[in-house]
């Protein structure tokens, strides 16, 4: 069934203005039609290979057919949903990488900036918290302000031997044995479908624990689409049959092999070029608390899907841009000086949001102070919208290249846009660079050294091989 009406759909589309990092704006700093012509073909082979590859699981691009393929599984975390509301005072996300950062930027997005201190008859769900670390601190912290026996807490694993997750696991669980708490009663486990030491552990409370699956084509930066994402979301009573529709409605948008027509492929082409003149800093920059965290999920996207030693040929390409995250106003009074004076190697994306939540109109006052009373009988969104602006025209007039993604307001549908617009855009880099976007070697060769470090079984050559690597110098101590 459709969602909401095609009007309200179409007047909630996210578009995509790139002006700003054209030669018409920018002169001989910005991009010429010339340069996006002399991509056109690697371009079109990108598309080609993201539409010809959609959906295989051996590839992990799984993650493109999430807003179709899930309406059993979304109306059975629906019905969860609204049981762990009734039951539980707090919802806790054990999880860290892809299996946080998405809860996390959801939960940012669309509920209530200060939700875990609105009185229980303003929120609709229980008190939300991801453990994306295992800074101790961190963990006390949390234990000080949860009541776990009356806590659900979701673990999120795809391998089940993250070992930041199945330490957070390890310890509630033994919490909740000393507290004689039925674990299974307390926890679901989402996870892959049969591998996984996840699996394991509810074989032994004899598979009684609830489960989702993380389905084996998706890995963890691409699942927020996923009961990864979804579980904790429908928990928040954030509408996620909006969020798939709204993914949806990108995917449609972006079927089209020509820049013109395809908002992700334009800005893979741009982000492609920029990346070649040696520009190697990709700021994305939300006008938005509700977008903040967003920044830290794309630059995880982005960070560890381009991030690569050698391509697909066997070439060593060592690919990437250092993705950096920046709120707007917030950094324009901490980073905006460096974007506009310091070096020439950025291209800075911008979110902006047309129609905020609320306007909040400024009062009059202070009249006899011009610096201060100009601000009266505007608002708050009028100010933050004029910055945003002004910004990215100053940016332009200092020859910096910017362009704005434009969201018509922030709700579930226009995030699923927004959402599946960055991963599309991903994807897109990633086949026009020849790299494997979906792999993370050098992730998995800092697990193994602290396998290694922590005395795990099997890792003994790891770790003399550490032991033997140039030893700390006091030399270089100060
Ligand atoms: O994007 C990724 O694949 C990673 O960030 C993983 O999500 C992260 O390492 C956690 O892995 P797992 O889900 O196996 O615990």
């Amino acid at each position: 069934m459709a969602y909401k009406t095609k009007e309200w759909r179409n007047a909630m589309r996210v578009t995509v203005d790139y002006n700003y990092m054209m030669s018409k704006s920018l002169g001989d700093k910005g991009i010429t039609d010339g340069d996006i012509k002399a991509v056109k073909e690697k371009a079109e082979g990108a598309f080609r290979y993201v539409a010809a590859n959609r959906g295989r699981d051996d590839l992990f691009m799984g993650w493109t057919e999430l807003p179709y393929n899930q309406d059993a599984i979304v109306a059975d975390i629906i019905a969860t949903a609204k049981q762990v509301r009734k039951k539980f005072k707090y919802f806790v996300v054990l999880g860290i990488g892809g299996s946080a950062l998405g809860p996390i930027m959801a939960f940012n997005a669309l509920c209530h900036l200060h939700y875990n201190e609105l009185s229980p008859s303003k929120r609709k769900g229980p008190k939300f918290y991801v453990e994306d670390n295992v800074d101790p601190v961190r963990m006390a912290a949390l234990l000080d302000v949860i009541e776990p026996e009356k806590t659900c807490f979701n673990v999120i694993s795809k391998s089940g031997a993250t070992s930041e997750t199945m330490t957070q696991y390890l310890i509630i669980s033994d919490i909740l044995k000393k507290a004689g708490v039925d674990i299974a009663e307390n926890m679901i486990f989402t996870t892959d479908a049969v591998k996984g030491n996840l699996q394991k552990i509810d074989a032994s409370f004899g598979g009684k624990v609830k489960k989702y699956v993380l389905p084996d084509g998706v890995g963890g930066r691409f699942s927020e689409l996923s009961p990864v994402g979804l579980l904790p979301a429908a928990v928040l009573g954030i509408d996620i049959k909006g969020m798939l529709a709204g993914a949806a409605y990108m995917d449609n948008l972006c079927s089209k092999p020509s820049v013109a027509k395809n908002p992700a492929l334009a800005c893979a082409v741009l982000q492609y070029i920029t990346m070649k003149q040696g520009k190697n800093i990709n700021v994305l920059m939300p006008y938005s608390d509700n977008l903040k965290l967003m920044a830290d999920w794309y630059c995880q996207l982005w960070a560890e899907s381009l991030g690569k030693a050698v391509d697909y040929d066997g070439n060593l390409v060592n690919a990437g841009t250092t993705p950096v995250k920046s709120l707007g106003v917030t950094d324009q009074h901490s980073q905006v000086q460096l974007y506009i004076e310091g070096p020439y190697d950025k291209v800075i994306t911008f979110i902006s949001v047309a129609n905020y939540a609320t306007t909040m109109p400024i009062p009059h006052g202070c009249e006899d102070i011009p610096d201060v009373g100009f601000l009266g009988g505007h608002s708050m969104q009028e100010l933050i919208q004029a910055e945003n602006k002004a910004t990215a025209y100053a940016l332009m007039r200092a020859g910096r290249m910017n362009y704005t993604i434009n969201m018509p307001e922030v709700n579930a549908f226009t995030l699923g846009q927004l959402m599946y617009l960055l991963e599309m855009q991903t994807a897109y880099t990633g086949a026009m660079l020849n790299i494997n976007t979906f792999n993370q070697p050098g992730v998995e060769n800092g697990k193994k050294a602290t396998f290694a470090l922590l005395g795990k079984k099997g890792y003994e050559g790891q770790k003399k091989e550490m032991d033997s690597a140039p030893a700390l110098d006091d030399k270089y101590i100060v």
